[in-house]
């Protein structure tokens, strides 16, 4: 069972160039995605209404598409305008096209029958803000998108499966507990890490360092993540609060889980840092441990997910590292019930 009524992110604005059918399964409802000429985002039920041919197999024809077993045409609100060789077209004759926006590079899409707020679209970096050097990239998963927001919401997991990569030197990501607080649609997790040394490059910046981690996470997975680094002692100073002076050094993780199916989602991720902090090399470094790491994070959920469906029945034990995913599936449930 599904949320229809949200926002999921369905691709990255550059998968959509000019010409092209983008196909995407998004709550196991296919869709076909297009620009018309004037960009603006179309987004289709990927079925024709004749005899259900998939209309990613279709192609397009200026701002319409064309379903290419028998050739229906179809306009970009959905409308069948034409039927070879019938010249009255039925009322019946349409297709169903989803809301889209646009907001930073994520095309997001609504999927249910109530009235798309746009507003309620989180606000998110784009990839090409002149402020920020990002990379971005996204990878299929065989698993429930849920276990991926339970991956996201407790970030003990980097000093464990992340040892060798984004944990390094850093078991105070398994040793110090997140500030949990509640959010519309989410939850807000923040937490001092404190006494870090830094590894590589950042190495420059001092030999011990305090860390500001601050995340929003958002259904269905939207995580919007700001890691701060500043000098020794700025923890303690602060009071353990959210710090107000400029950083060192200023990390951003921007990442979108979107459910698929009940065994498949997809991750859209972009990484990189306050253009000032960061080099394009060293930029690369930073993406390609990042990269590492999600393949890290694949291979454990996805085994997880092997296991969980051995035996769907058993109980998992709660721990006090659970906080987020426990409170964030609460919410989920609500969300469910209320669908
Ligand atoms: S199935 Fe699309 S035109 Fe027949
Ligand atoms: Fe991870």
């Amino acid at each position: 069972m599904w949320i229809r009524n949200a926002w999921y992110v369905a691709a990255w604005m550059h998968e959509l160039e000019a010409g092209r059918i983008l196909a995407r399964t998004i709550i196991d409802r296919p869709v076909a995605l297009y620009r018309t000429g004037d960009g603006a985002v179309v987004a289709l039920e990927d079925r024709c209404c004749h005899r259900f041919a998939p209309l990613t197999m279709g192609r397009l024809e200026g701002d319409n598409l064309r379903c290419m077993y028998h050739g229906l045409k179809f306009a970009p609100d959905g409308r069948c305008i034409e039927i070879p060789g019938q010249p009255r077209i039925p009322q019946s004759a349409f297709v169903r096209r989803f809301p889209t926006a646009v907001v930073g590079s994520w095309v997001w899409i609504w999927m249910g029958d109530a009235t798309a707020d746009r507003d309620a679209i989180p606000p998110s970096v784009a990839l090409d803000d002149p402020a920020y050097r990002l990379r971005s990239g996204q990878i299929d998963y065989a698993a429930h998108y849920l276990l991926i927001d339970d991956n996201l919401l407790d970030l003990s997991h980097l000093s464990f499966v992340h040892e060798k990569t984004l944990g390094l030197d850093m078991p105070q990501w398994a040793d110090s507990r997140p500030r949990v607080a509640p959010i519309e649609r989410g939850l807000r997790m923040q937490r001092w890490l404190r006494n870090h040394r830094p590894r590589g490059f950042m190495k420059k910046l001092g030999e011990r360092l305090d860390v500001w981690n601050s995340y929003d996470f958002l259904f269905p997975g939207i995580f919007l993540q700001r890691t701060a680094f500043y000098p020794l002692g700025t923890a303690e100073a602060s009071g353990g609060r959210e710090p107000q002076d400029a950083p060192l050094f200023y990390r951003l993780d921007e990442q979108a889980v979107t459910p698929v199916s009940s065994r498949a989602s997809r991750y859209f991720y972009a990484a990189g840092a306050r253009a000032a902090d960061i080099d394009p090399d060293r930029l690369d470094r930073l993406f390609a441990v990042t990269e590492t790491a999600f393949q890290e994070d694949k291979a454990i959920i996805e085994a997880q997910q092997k296991l969980i469906d051995l035996e769907p029945e058993r109980q998992m034990l709660p721990t006090s590292l659970d906080a987020g995913p426990t409170q964030f599936r609460r919410m989920v449930e609500t969300l469910l019930a209320a669908a």
